[in-house]
């Protein structure tokens, strides 16, 4: 019932106050809030410039907002402007505000998760797949561009929040590096992969863990590629900006307990060319 009567209120209330409050995240309005502020930032090519070359980020840029602030941006900015078939490996970018941007006007996309979510757009011609990242049902050299945004974390992990089925429940911390080689594998040669994961100091949540130095060189590793780019991002007081991965190192992801809910601190974002 009040589930009911929250979707009637409309979203330029929901977000101004939100805004109007804007110190606490996940409290009334804060998805939407944040959703307005993201469709603004990747449309806004002075900001997907900075992310496009690793640059300083205006000051207050995603201020109480979670990674999505800075993820959904630094893709996007990576994503070839050309047209192509292109893979969303985890579902991250099932959101209208991203898929609606130009860059996926010319692309055939299909998205890769192990569960339905309420939102679809298949009106858009977008495939939807439900399968393990790890055993895709995908051809060798298929697509010319990868994101798997937020994912890598929970793969081989307790997925049973999203599957309820305990086979996915697990505890296979070193299953991410099976999901890269398939990536690679169903990734055309001169294709990209675009990676984020929440970056610091190793956390093992049981349903997601956090990368370390050890955990980012081990997709390198596996991946091999030809050549690669980090970025890193973290949160400082008043909002997102670039960083390096030393200055990151010791960063604990923060959890929100009062709305069951948690948010990186400073993610790592890697851009891996096969
Ligand atoms: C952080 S969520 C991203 C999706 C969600 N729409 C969001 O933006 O929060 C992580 C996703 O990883 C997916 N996932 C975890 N392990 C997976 C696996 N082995 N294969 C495919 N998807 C997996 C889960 O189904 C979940 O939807």
């Amino acid at each position: 019932m009040l589930n009911f009567i929250y979707k009637l209120i409309p979203d330029w209330f929901k977000a101004g106050y939100y805004n109007a409050r804007r110190k606490k995240p996940f409290s009334m309005g804060y998805t939407t809030a944040k959703f307005v502020d993201i469709k603004k930032n990747i449309n806004d090519p002075t900001i997907i410039e900075k992310f496009k070359n690793a640059a300083a980020l205006p000051k207050g840029y995603g201020e109480s907002f979670d990674e999505r602030a800075v993820e959904y941006s630094w893709a996007i900015s990576k994503i070839p402007l050309e047209p192509g078939s292109f893979l969303d490996a985890g579902s991250a970018l099932n959101v209208k505000e991203v898929l609606n941007h130009s860059v996926f006007d010319n692309k055939k996309i299909t998205i890769l998760n192990l569960n339905p979510e309420p939102t679809c757009f298949w009106q858009k011609g977008i495939s939807y797949v439900f399968e393990d990242l790890r055993n895709m049902p995908f051809k060798d050299n298929h697509f010319d561009c990868i994101t798997c945004v937020s994912t890598l974390e929970h793969v081989g992990m307790d997925n049973t929040p999203y599957m309820n089925d305990l086979k996915y429940k697990e505890e296979n911390v070193f299953d991410f590096t099976k999901a890269i080689l398939e990536l690679k594998r169903v990734l055309k040669n001169n294709g990209k992969v675009l990676i984020t994961v929440p970056f610091g100091a190793y956390q093992n949540y049981g349903w997601f863990q956090q990368f370390d130095s050890n955990l980012i060189n081990k997709i390198l590793t596996a991946f091999q590629p030809s050549h690669h780019k980090i970025s890193y991002y973290k949160y400082e007081k008043n909002g997102w900006d670039i960083s390096d991965g030393t200055s990151c190192k010791e960063v604990k992801y923060l959890m929100v307990t009062d709305y069951d809910s948690g948010m990186a601190q400073a993610i790592a974002c890697l851009e891996l060319v096969k």
